[in-house]
């Protein structure tokens, strides 16, 4: 056995051998991807405790089940099948207070985790500021109450977002002032009706484009508290879009952000669109967060923590010089999905972006709502339900959430992804690589539409001819 595998400060995987982690958060985007990782690359991890809710009628095992039968897990599965066993469902639930954990659970938890990463929220950005506040901020908070009574804790990771606090237009790797005392407005949702707070919901939110953003704001606040007597870091991603590689290229679960956005391009209903054509879009794949947390967690845990020291802070964000803008970003897309066309289009491809405002409701009535209105029409006619119009109401929706990221820049640094790299012990450089200095984008935006129509519509690339000929016509 050579030194560098029994040293952790040299190989990560060493460091992770034995460790105990509680996870939340694990049915979702990145949750899923983390535990392929961690229980693939980082095979003697002792176990990960995942808190999990019933959902959609399914029970706990069952969507345990349900999930570890991903294409994601396939690697895992060929290289550690063993290592699913690692994982312990924990019942619990994010917006009630103590996340809705038993006595018996808790005290496992205490007894046994040495890394607690806090990963669930709840991020729709259209959810009461009550709900929001309970699920975000509270969550965090009772995140840290258990890590306080946590033995043999190493490291407790928050994984916020870039735009926590985006009133900066250069965000930097530091403390922001929080926009509110959390402590306050957790007292508040915990007391005011939903109704009322709804009231009240603008007031609250001064420039935040959303409840999300302003709980997630708040949340970094309280691991900024705690971080005095807990060893805390926390992770900031931008906008999370598929995977680069890591463990299939284009891998993605869900619609939400710019994913919505290119699957709604991508079929058509997507014409106008109110945006700066010269934003940059930062997006960041997937697998390059995981790696990022799994590298935080590992320089956490290896420093010795000094009470009242302040909490790590990295951005995990696309390099700037490497963004490309809004426009840069379409016009590829169009490129590609003109050679790789999603099945079943209702219309080419193309969307026209405006900032003007009158423009775009003109163009929306005429190009959106008047088309939907028409076929709708005729679905009715035939016997079919309408619903290209509520479809168009979606999209509408999807759009107006999206409008402050498409219409502003931000900048980031990225100084300590930058340290983190050169930290990296050599050998595990390409297993856990955060550099993203020579991604081809064009290639990546490829695998991202690829990635759309295998893993989310489930469409079978053998059908390419068609769905080319069904676009022709
Ligand atoms: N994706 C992005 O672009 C992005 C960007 C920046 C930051 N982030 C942050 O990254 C983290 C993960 O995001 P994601 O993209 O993986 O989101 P996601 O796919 O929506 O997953 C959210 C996870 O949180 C869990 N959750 C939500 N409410 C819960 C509740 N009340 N009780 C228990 N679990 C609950 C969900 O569980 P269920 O499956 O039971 O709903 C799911 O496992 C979040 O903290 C988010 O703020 C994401």
């Amino acid at each position: 056995m050579d030194n560098n595998s029994i040293d952790p400060a040299k190989s990560i995987p060493t460091f992770y051998a034995g460790q105990s982690i509680f996870l939340t958060g694990a049915t979702g985007f990145l949750g899923k991807v983390f535990i392929e990782k961690i229980l693939r690359t980082c095979p003697d991890i002792r176990e990960i405790f995942i808190l999990m809710r019933p959902k959609k009628g399914l029970g706990l095992n069952e969507r345990l089940e349900k999930m570890l039968n991903l294409p994601l897990y396939d690697k895992l599965r060929e290289e550690q099948p063993k290592n699913f066993k690692k994982l312990i469902v924990v019942s619990g639930d994010t917006s009630q207070e103590n996340l809705g954990l038993s006595a018996v659970d808790r005290q496992m938890l205490t007894e046994r985790v040495t890394i607690i990463i806090h990963n669930a929220a709840s991020v729709k950005f259209n959810d009461s500021l009550k709900y929001a506040i309970l699920t975000n901020t509270r969550s965090t908070r009772d995140i840290c109450i258990l890590a306080e009574s946590t033995k043999n804790l190493i490291a407790l990771v928050y994984i916020s977002t870039a735009y926590a606090h985006l009133d900066n237009p250069f965000l930097e790797e530091k403390v922001y002032p929080p926009i509110a005392d959390w402590r306050e407005m957790i007292k508040v949702a915990e007391s005011l009706d939903e109704h009322i707070l709804n009231v009240f919901t603008a007031k609250c939110l001064d420039n935040f484009p959303n409840t999300y953003i302003f709980s997630k704001n708040l949340a970094e606040s309280v691991i900024q508290e705690y971080s005095s007597s807990l060893p805390c870091a926390i992770v900031r991603p931008s906008i999370v879009t598929s995977s680069l590689k890591d463990p299939i290229p284009g891998w993605i679960d869900n619609f939400n952000g710019p994913i919505g956005l290119m699957y709604l391009v991508g079929k058509g209903l997507l014409r106008v669109i109110y945006a700066n054509k010269h934003s940059s879009q930062n997006y960041i794949p997937v697998d390059t967060v995981i790696n990022t947390i799994i590298l935080v967690i590992w320089k956490l845990g290896l420093t010795t923590f000094i009470p009242e020291s302040t909490c790590f802070i990295i951005n995990c964000t696309f390099p700037d010089e490497k963004c490309i803008s809004f426009e840069e970003c379409c016009s590829n897309e169009f490129k590609i999905m003109k050679k790789i066309p999603f099945e079943r289009i209702l219309w080419t491809p193309g969307t026209l972006y405006t900032e003007s405002v009158t423009m775009y409701y003109v163009l929306a009535i005429l190009w959106h709502i008047l088309p939907a209105k028409i076929i709708d029409l005729i679905l009715k006619f035939l016997g079919y339900q309408p619903m290209i119009l509520e479809v168009q109401r979606k999209v509408y929706v999807t759009g107006r959430a999206l409008q402050h990221f498409v219409c502003n820049k931000w900048k980031f640094d990225n100084t300590n992804s930058q340290d983190l790299m050169s930290l990296t012990p050599s050998d595990n450089q390409e297993m856990f690589s955060i550099d993203l200095s020579d991604v081809d984008m064009i290639k990546y935006i490829r695998n991202v539409v690829i990635g759309i129509k295998i893993y989310l519509f489930h469409e079978d690339m053998n059908r390419l001819n068609a769905a080319k000929a069904h676009r022709k016509k």
